[in-house]
This record gives C-alpha cells, structure tokens and sequence, in this order.
C-alpha cells in the first residue's frame, strides 16, 4: 500500500509541510510505503479547459508544464492520498487547486485514475475558512463528522432544519441542499459557531469518541433515557388536559396530536426497554470482555450490528413522528387564546424533541459505529 501526501503551500518546512509529514509518518509507521510532495517549488499551471484529456485515450493531460510531469502516474500508482494546505482568504491555495482540478478534470473522462482510492485532507488555518476549505478538498465531510468531533456545531444544524442524528451520514453539500441552504453560508455560520467557542465550552462538552463505551453508555441513560422516562408520560397528561380545555377551538389538531402522541410514546417505551434490558449490557459486556474480563452471557443475535439496525430503524420512525407533530402545531405556533398549560406543552414538546436528537446522534453516530468496529476489530 501505497500514500502520497502533497502539501500545497508555497512556504517550504512551513506548517502544513510539518502536518502532512507528521500524518504520513504515523502512516509509515504502520507499514506502509509513503511518500511526500511539495508543490513550493513545483508551479504547477491551472487546468485552461482545453478538454485534451477528453479526446485522448490515454491519462495524460495535454498541457505543456514541466511541474506537473509525472504527477499523473504518481496519483495513479498511490492507495491513498493526504492532501493538504494553508487557507488563504477562506480557500484552498491556487497552488493545491491547480493540480486537483488537473487531475480531477483527468479523471472525469479516466475515472479508474481515482477510483477506490482513499483520501484525508489536512486543513490549516490562523483562524477562519477550514470548513469552506475542507469542502473544497473532500467532498465527502459529513454532518455526523463535524456535529460529533464539534458538538458546538449541532446548534447551527438545527437552525438550519438540517438532521445531525438520523440523516447525519450526509455530506454537507447534499445536506444543504436538502434543507435549500446556500452551502456557502452554512459553512460560514459553522466556522463562525467553531470560532465563538471558548475554550471553557471546549471543554465542557465530553469527548465521547474518545470515551470508553461504558461510560458513553451510562450518560446516555443518566440524561438521555432517565428524561424519556419521567417526561414520557407526563407530557401524555399535559396532552390530554389541554386537549380538554381547548378541544372546542384547536380539536382537530389537538386530537391529531395526541395520537402521533401516543404511538411515539409506544415506540419510544419499547425502544428504550431493549436498549436497556439487551443491546447496551451486551455492549458494555463485549467492551469488558476485550479488556480481559469474563466472557458475557450468549447474545440473542448473531452479530451486534443486527440489533444496531433494527435501532435505528426505530430512531428514524420516531424522529419521523416528532417531525409530524411539529408539522400538525404549525411549528409550535401558539394560537392567540393559549394558556399556560398550551405553552407548556409546546415548549415542552420542542424540548423533547431536541432532547431525542442528541440522543440520537449520541448513539447513531458514536456509540454505534464504535460498537460495530470493536465488533469487526475481533
Ligand atoms: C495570503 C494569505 C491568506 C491567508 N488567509 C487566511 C484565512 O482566510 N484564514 C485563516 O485562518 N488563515 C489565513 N492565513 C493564514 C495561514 O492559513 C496560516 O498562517 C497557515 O498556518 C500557513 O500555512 P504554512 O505554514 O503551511 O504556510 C492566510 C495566510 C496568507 C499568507
């Protein structure tokens, strides 16, 4: 196996240099060949769309340019490649851009110059533009990436009615333009939301991808499931009693969302017991049990992928449920005679249905994809 690592910044032994360095070392480190390119003094021209590449048969570019000889066979003979560069004004530098639009115009009409070829990209930056950046680089970062290496992030999804928990596996382009956002923007408001972070808030938002699943696990039902259970049925109540004062004038929406109500309220009960009583015990077994300790009892399925499937088909429907409610409230619109009780309750659902997406995310985009790698790392 083979890595390329190119770093795109025109200053030799500068930062990104050191970054793209240090990542292939970790690389070599675990056996593999790497090898490092610099493009501070390699001016590699810009692609002029003289479409040469389309009307050949072989992978070559057809421009003149002495930098970029031999640049061609070396992404194609790499598995791997670790591109890197500075930010300058919220960018990429002309330098990166001009070999990957090289290269990547190429292999439009030559795909398997790229194909199942595994990419990272290393982004540096003072202070503003590594996400537009990122963006540029790899295509593929996804909401679910940056909500959970960056929890500050989740806010500015919601704002934005875009889904970090169930929908968290798309990147962000397909996520903007499902929620019709300008990408552009969104990437601004999570740099700007990354840049607001104080350190203190840093730190007070846990890790949980570096955690141990156990303690992952307890949070998740300290805070997460310890709320359904007391909110649960208290808010079918509320429901109810304000469906009973208001039924007159909201009845139809009302009756309409007591029954959404009250099948999420099924779901969700049965959903929590399982996780309780089968698929977190057997989690936190499997993590003990890898660190040396007894072997758990025998699981009720063959691999634990199986019920982490069937969990997030649950996650999903009752995201969907809550998603109805909110629809059938008109977005938790208080109507002009609502009392006390009626705002209670809005607020109360709204607050119920932030609460189920980080729970969600906790689970769907950490607990569970570190459960299924420790599974298949046997
Ligand atoms: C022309 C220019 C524009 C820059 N624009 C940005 C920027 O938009 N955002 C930012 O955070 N840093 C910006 N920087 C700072 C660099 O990204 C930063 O210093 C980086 O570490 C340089 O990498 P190097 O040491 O590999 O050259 C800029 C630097 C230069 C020279």
């Amino acid at each position: 196996m083979r890595v390329l690592g190119i770093s795109g910044s025109p200053r030799r032994g500068g930062n990104t240099d050191i970054l793209v360095n240090t990542a292939l070392e970790v690389l070599a480190g675990e056996g593999l060949e790497t090898e490092f390119l610099s493009l501070a003094d390699r001016p590699v021209k810009p692609c002029v769309a003289c479409r040469g590449c389309f009307a050949s048969d072989a992978i070559r570019c057809v421009q003149e340019d002495p930098a970029f000889e031999g640049m061609l066979d070396k992404f194609a003979q790499s598995d791997g490649l670790v591109i890197g560069s500075p930010v300058y004004f919220g960018s990429a530098t002309p330098q990166i851009m001009a070999l990957l639009d090289r290269v990547g115009y190429v292999a439009r009409e030559h795909p398997q110059l790229l194909r199942r070829k595994v990419g990272a990209a290393i982004v540096v930056a003072r202070r503003a533009g590594q996400i537009t950046m990122s963006i540029q680089i790899d295509g593929n970062t996804t909401v679910r990436d940056l909500v959970g290496r960056f929890p500050q992030t989740r806010k500015v999804f919601e704002q934005y009615g875009i889904d970090y928990c169930c929908g968290g596996g798309k990147c962000l382009a397909e996520a903007a333009h499902e929620s019709q956002a300008a990408l552009p923007d969104l990437a601004r408001d999570i740099e700007t939301a990354l840049a607001a972070t104080s350190a203190k808030t840093a730190t007070a938002e846990k890790d949980w991808y570096a955690a141990p699943l156990h303690e992952l696990i307890d949070h998740i039902l300290q805070v997460h499931h310890a709320y359904m259970h007391e909110a649960l049925p208290r808010l079918g109540g509320l429901v109810g009693k304000v469906l009973h004062a208001h039924g007159a004038h909201h009845g139809d929406m009302l009756r309409q969302v007591q029954v959404l109500y009250g099948s999420l309220d099924t779901e969700l009960t049965n959903h929590l017991r399982k996780e309780e009583e089968v698929l977190f015990p057997y989690i936190v077994a499997a993590e003990a049990h890898r660190q040396g300790g007894p072997e758990g009892p025998a699981a009720c399925f063959g691999s634990v992928g199986d019920p982490i499937r069937q969990m997030e088909r649950e996650h999903e429907s009752a995201g969907e449920v809550l998603a109805q409610i909110r629809k059938a409230t008109g977005g938790y619109a208080l109507p002009d005679d609502a009392c006390r009780t009626f705002r209670a309750l809005y607020e109360e659902l709204e607050q119920m249905e932030k609460d189920l997406h980080q729970h969600i995310h906790l689970e769907n985009n950490i607990l569970f994809p570190k459960a299924n790698a420790a599974e298949a790392s046997k």
